[in-house]
């Protein structure tokens, strides 16, 4: 079963001499549970893909359906509630709540939505991401690689059916990011979720189930993540 169905999305900014064409009849499917990456040179328009997806950013033209419903067919009022029950963000800039503690910052997408976390889903998440010992610590007192697994649990509690991910590992070393790259694949997993994750490092593409290029606003699929289609 596809989770997400991309339909001749198109993005246009600005206008007149200023116009940019970020994304070109971009058009794909992803099925539930898989692991997909996104590669191209800076520019191309990999944010803006993600953007649209996660209904952050409004598609010039073209369809986005996630589990088979039109998210920009509906009010935005009904788009911020879907969005915030159904699609997880992770993002470079981690962007915690800094006075909030670990805890605090991975249930705070329940309390937007006015839900009661579950303790035991809270202790889960921290004991998977290792944050057990941190959980009363402020973002100011971990290093980058803790601020981002914080930021992977607040996408996790929901239990999102789609997880975006902006380069999360782009201001981690080699090591964190490894630890980052199998956490979300491990949620994949577990949890049947769908991950879209931007990246840099083409030795983060060989974790994911298929690997999508765009260059230019144009979006080519590669296929699986054998050396010689990423070469
Ligand atoms: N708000 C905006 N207004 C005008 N142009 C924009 C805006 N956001 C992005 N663009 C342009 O759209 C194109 C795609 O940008 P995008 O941020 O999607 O690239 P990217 O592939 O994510 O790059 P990077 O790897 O550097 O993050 C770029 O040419 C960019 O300058
Ligand atoms: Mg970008």
């Amino acid at each position: 079963m596809e989770i997400l169905k991309v339909e001749h999305v198109t993005k246009i900014y600005g206008s007149g001499e200023n116009t940019v064409k970020a994304l070109n009849d971009v058009s794909f499917t992803v099925p539930r549970g898989e692991f997909t990456a996104i590669v191209g040179e800076s520019g191309s328009g990999k944010s803006t893909l993600l953007n649209c997806i996660g209904a952050l950013d409004h598609p010039t033209g073209g369809k986005v359906y996630i589990n088979n419903t039109d998210i920009f067919a509906m009010s935005e009022k009904k788009r911020t509630i879907f969005r915030r029950r159904n699609i997880g963000f992770v993002f470079q800039s981690f962007q915690l709540v800094p006075e909030l503690n670990v805890e605090q910052n991975i249930i705070f997408p329940l309390l937007l939505d006015y839900q009661r976390p579950d303790q035991d889903a809270v202790d889960e998440i921290l004991e998977v991401l290792g944050l057990t010992e941190r959980r009363r610590h402020l973002p100011s007192q971990l290093s980058g690689g803790q601020q981002q697994r914080v930021a992977i649990g607040r996408a996790l509690i929901t239990k999102p059916m789609l997880i975006l991910a902006d380069e999360p590992t782009g201001n981690l070393d080699s090591r964190s990011s490894r630890d980052v790259v199998e956490l979300l694949t491990a949620a994949s997993r577990k949890y049947r979720q769908t991950i879209l994750m931007i990246t840099h490092n083409i030795n983060l593409t060989s974790a994911a189930d298929r690997v999508l290029h765009v260059s230019d606003g144009v979006l080519k699929d590669l296929g699986g993540t054998s050396d010689e289609k990423l070469s």
